[in-house]
Formats: C-alpha cells, sequence, structure tokens
C-alpha cells in the first residue's frame, strides 16, 4: 500500500474562505436544482395531478429499485435559454432489477412533454451514454412530439433520436417504451424503433397525425381511441406488447421486462472497497477562491480512491501533473491530474506514456481538471510544446479505454483538450461549482483583445482611447466570467452535471459501475506520434 498523506490545516484562514467560497456556490445550485424539480411550474403540475397522472420524477423513483440512487444527468440543460430548464426531459442511469438502465422520462408538464432543441441535444447524450457503456434504455413516453415554434432546429437534427433507437437495438441493447400518454407524430415513433412497448389502457394514445391533423389530410373523422388508444394498439396494430391497466402497472411491467432481458455486465468485476483515509466533507476547502493559486490534486485523489492508497507513476518527472494508479469502489483507475495548472512538454510526454500503459492494462482514465493549458513563450515553442501537447491530444484521442473528466478548477485551452474535454468523449464529464473553462481566463482574454486593438489603432496613426479600452475590456472580462461558469457551460450541455465535490467519489463509483457493463478494451493504435 502507497498511502496518500494529506497536509491539509483544515482550521486555516485560507481553507475557511474556501470553504464559505464553495458553500456559497452550492446553495446557488441548490436553488438552480429546485427550479428543475418543479417541471413546468405549480400551475401545470396540478393539472397533470388532477389527470390521475404521476410526474416523470414520480414515475422514476417507481421504475427504480427500491432506495436505489439514481444518478441524474444534464438537470440543467437549457439554462440560461428561453426554454425551461432541465429541456422537458429527465434523463439519467437508474436500476431497474439490478441492472444500470439509460432512463429517459418526457416531462408533460413542460410544453406537453414537446422536444425543444435542448430536449434533443440532451436526448441525444443519453443515447451516447447508453451505447458507448451498453445500458439498456428504457423511455417513459408521454410528448406532443417537436416543440412547433423552434422546429427548424429539431426536425432535420431530430431525426437521430430514432436511428439512435434503432442502432442501439442492432448493437443488442434493448430498448423498452413505457408509454403513459400522448405520443405523437415523432413522439410515436419512440414505441415505434423499440423493441418492447407497454401502454397504458385508456391512457396512452400514439399516433402519427391525430383526429384533427387526419380530418385535414384525409377529411376522415376519427376519434383518439380508435386512431392511437392503447387496446387498439394491444389488440389491432400489435404496436403494443403489453396492455397496462394504469401507471403503475406499466412501470411494474417494465420492471418485469428487464428481469426477464437476462443482462450481463460484460466488463470486470470490483475488486473489495476500503474507504478513504480522509474526509469527503475536506473537498470543499481544497480549491482556492483565486483558481490563480495551484493546489496538490493529491489532496483530493486522497479523498477519492480506496483507502487513500496512490502509486504515483513518474513523480519526479513533469511534475506539473500528477499521474497514477488507485483503485475507486473496486474499479481500477489511472488518474491524470494537474498539479501546478500550466502543462510543460515533460507533462505531455508523461501524459502519453501513462495513456499507453492504461490502454495496456485495460485500465479507464480519470481526469482532474485544473489546468491553464500549455505553457507559451519562446523557450517552450522552441522546445516544441506544441509537438508535444498534440501528441497527448493523440493518446488522448485515440485511446479506447473508458474516461471520465471532472473539472475542478480551471480548463482552459488545449489543456481542455489534452485533459478529455468534452470534444474528446468522455464517458462521462462532471464539474465542481469551483470550476471555470474557456479558451483562457476572463482576464486574460480581454487583456488579448485590448493588445491587439490598441496595436491596430496604432497602426493606422490613431491614438488609443485609454477609457474605451478600459470599459471594452471589463465588458468583455464580464461576459467571458458568466460563460465560464458550470451552470452556463451545463445548460448548454458541455458537462454531464454540476456537482457537489463531497459526492464525487461515489458518483465515480455509480459511473465506473455503468462503465463496466461494456468490455473494456485498451488499444494499441495511436495516430502517428511526431516525436
Ligand atoms: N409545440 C409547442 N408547444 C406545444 C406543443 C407543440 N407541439 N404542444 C403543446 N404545446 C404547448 C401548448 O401550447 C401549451 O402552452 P401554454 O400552456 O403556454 O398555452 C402547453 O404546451 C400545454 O399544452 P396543452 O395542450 O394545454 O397540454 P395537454 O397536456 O392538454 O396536451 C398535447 C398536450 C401534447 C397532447 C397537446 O398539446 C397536443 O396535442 N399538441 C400538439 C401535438 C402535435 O401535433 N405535435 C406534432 C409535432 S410534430
Amino acid at each position: 500500500m502507497t498511502v496518500l498523506k494529506s497536509r491539509i490545516d483544515t482550521g486555516a484562514d485560507e481553507f475557511i474562505a474556501n470553504v464559505e467560497a464553495m458553500n456559497a456556490k452550492l446553495a446557488d445550485l441548490d436553488v438552480e436544482f429546485r427550479t428543475v424539480l418543479v417541471g413546468g411550474g405549480e400551475k401545470y403540475v396540478e393539472r397533470h395531478r388532477k389527470r390521475g397522472k404521476m410526474t416523470a420524477r414520480e414515475r422514476i423513483e417507481l421504475l427504480v429499485d427500491e432506495d436505489s440512487p439514481f444518478l441524474e444527468l444534464c438537470a440543467l440543460a437549457a439554462h440560461g435559454s428561453q426554454f425551461t430548464v432541465g429541456a422537458s426531459v429527465v434523463v439519467g442511469i437508474g436500476v431497474v432489477h439490478g441492472v444500470e438502465c439509460m432512463l429517459v422520462a418526457n416531462d408533460p408538464t413542460v410544453k406537453g412533454g414537446t422536444s425543444n432543441p435542448w430536449t434533443l441535444r440532451k436526448i441525444l447524450r443519453a443515447n451516447d451514454i447508453a451505447l458507448a457503456n451498453r445500458l439498456p434504455v428504457i423511455s417513459l413516453v408521454e410528448s406532443g412530439g417537436a416543440d412547433l415554434p423552434t422546429q427548424k432546429e429539431v426536425f432535420v437534427p431530430g431525426g437521430r433520436l430514432f436511428r439512435d433507437l434503432t442502432r442501439l437495438s442492432a448493437a443488442g441493447i434493448p430498448t423498452i417504451a413505457l408509454v403513459f400518454g400522448n405520443s405523437t407524430a415523432g413522439g410515436a415513433y419512440v414505441p415505434g424503433m423499440s423493441d418492447h412497448v407497454v401502454m397504458i389502457k385508456d391512457q396512452s394514445k400514439v399516433f402519427l397525425g391525430g383526429p384533427p391533423l387526419v380530418k385535414m389530410a384525409t377529411g376522415e373523422v376519427s376519434d383518439d381511441e380508435e386512431l392511437g388508444g392503447a387496446e387498439m394498439h394491444a389488440r389491432v396494430s400489435g404496436l403494443s406488447d403489453y396492455l397496462a391497466a394504469d401507471e403503475q402497472d406499466a412501470l411494474r411491467i417494465g420492471r418485469r421486462i428487464v428481469a426477464r432481458l437476462n443482462w450481463r455486465k460484460r466488463g470486470p468485476e470490483p475488486v473489495a472497497v476500503a474507504e478513504p483515509l480522509y474526509d469527503a466533507e475536506d473537498l470543499l476547502g481544497i480549491v482556492p477562491c483565486d483558481l490563480k493559486i495551484p493546489f496538490d490534486p493529491r489532496e483530493v485523489i486522497a479523498r477519492l480512491v480506496d483507502g487513500s492508497d496512490f502509486d504515483e507513476f513518474k513523480p519526479d518527472y513533469g511534475s506539473s501533473l500528477c499521474t497514477g494508479w488507485a483503485t475507486v469502489h473496486g474499479y481500477p483507475v489511472g488518474i491524470l491530474a494537474n498539479a501546478q495548472g500550466v502543462l510543460f512538454s515533460q507533462e505531455a510526454q508523461k501524459a502519453t506514456q501513462f495513456i499507453q500503459l492504461a490502454n495496456r492494462s485495460d485500465t479507464p482514465l480519470l481526469f482532474l481538471h485544473n489546468t491553464t493549458g500549455y505553457m507559451v513563450g519562446k523557450e517552450y515553442e522552441q522546445g516544441g510544446i506544441i509537438k508535444h501537447g498534440a501528441m497527448m491530444i493523440n493518446a488522448v484521442s485515440n485511446s479506447t479505454v473508458p474516461h471520465i473528466s471532472i473539472l475542478m478548477g480551471a480548463s482552459y485551452g488545449a489543456g481542455h483538450y489534452g485533459m478529455c474535454g468534452r470534444a474528446y468523449d468522455p464517458r462521462f464529464l462532471f464539474a465542481w461549482p469551483s470550476a471555470k473553462s474557456a479558451v483562457m481566463g476572463a482576464q486574460q482574454l480581454a487583456g488579448v483583445i485590448s493588445i491587439v486593438s490598441r496595436a491596430a489603432t496604432e497602426a493606422r496613426g490613431g491614438v488609443v482611447d485609454e477609457e474605451a479600452d478600459a470599459g471594452m475590456r471589463a465588458m468583455i472580462e464580464a461576459q467571458i466570467e458568466i460563460e465560464s461558469v458550470p451552470t452556463f457551460l451545463s445548460g448548454m450541455l458541455y458537462d454531464d452535471g454540476v456537482i457537489d465535490p463531497r459526492d464525487t467519489r461515489t458518483i465515480l463509483g455509480q459511473t465506473l459501475s455503468a462503465i463496466a457493463t461494456a468490455p473494456i478494451e485498451g488499444t494499441s493504435n495511436f495516430g502517428v506520434f511526431r516525436m
């Protein structure tokens, strides 16, 4: 055992200030999450209940195993947009009859559960996660189809929703649709493309076009039941495989379907678990309020990994990046954690070797971000920082073991890419409330624009207006600051959720367990490394 030793002084003024700052951010986040929980708002929830229906979250709660956790993903989708936060759909990983499944539940209290551009992106993300990790998908359907005013953004790309479902099926991943209400037009293809379909008597309505549309199109007069009622689909069209008596019965049948899938995990079994030696509570005070101040990621690792046991790789080489091996909830991981913010050539080369080693031993990788990017400057350019950074990005891009990224502090510039940012398809990416991500820091970005525009003014023979320049810098800085924070980035679906640092170990355990549903296989096939 190589047990990490913590050097944190939890009584130090600086630590206490960090905890206060983190708690303030968590309180703000809590307000956001409470808004998400009320879906379309009290008026619509009330109306929904008066119809004798359960909310999307209540349905999920009854579907998953008793007392099992539900890992909700992308809860803040659409934050900062014109649409309701959460994007009228609840998605996440839940355990149904002992099987980890991807649950996708339309929220009918938000615009009839219709899909706007953010709903679409969120469901596509859920499908990607299901495919990569071999998770059965259960759709809890009640949706009026496309959000008509924004149809131009959902209609064409929205075709992927249905393509994904059948591709999941072709990959041998089961897809189950439990239809709770209206499932019109595009919504009708969700049961249409699913392997197993349950509908509820007198409640589910599945048709390509409702009675008014049919009357418009062909002049035929019909009612809901004959066009798309559950009984008709169970007895006549054959679209439904099971006819449920009510919502509870549909959820019960859904659980029975999963029980009969005979689903087996294909990844490794976890080994025995020892809890970390240090308190997760301390994670609130490790990241400094000012991200320019570096912190030791070993303090974080000591609170995330089993037994705080960490075998560091190349500790004396490229020390601005800490790399090493550990287990989390019994699952082996290789960890890459930024230690001093900047990545130099040595760090990039060390990371590349480490990623290759993880691929040789089929070990998933965990990236803990706090980086301002690769080092700039004459000495470093001449030393080949571009080719070394590219080498690390090559390794990250072509590595086939699962990756998980946690944004703890800064995640700027190409450092975000090298550390497996969103575009590099980590299986999961979560951000702490203290994280910030952008092409560079707000102050630096405003400064760069100022230098460029000053030079342009001077080149034209003009005189720099200092007051205007200061105003412009302040404005840009404020804008970039707003666009770099986790709630904003989460709204854009650039992460799978903003999490309380204290929950990180649990969430890593849940995601590593979900990941182990699929086989874990590394590669030795990387792009050409520019030496
Ligand atoms: N696009 C955008 N908004 C829609 C919508 C759609 N497809 N369907 C419903 N809405 C809006 C309604 O205008 C209403 O908004 P408001 O409360 O701000 O006035 C809100 O969603 C709730 O709709 P409502 O009809 O009151 O809810 P309901 O629960 O009684 O019925 C539906 C829900 C989905 C069954 C019903 O609205 C419907 O049939 N919509 C049209 C479905 C359709 O034809 N879709 C084709 C898509 S390709």
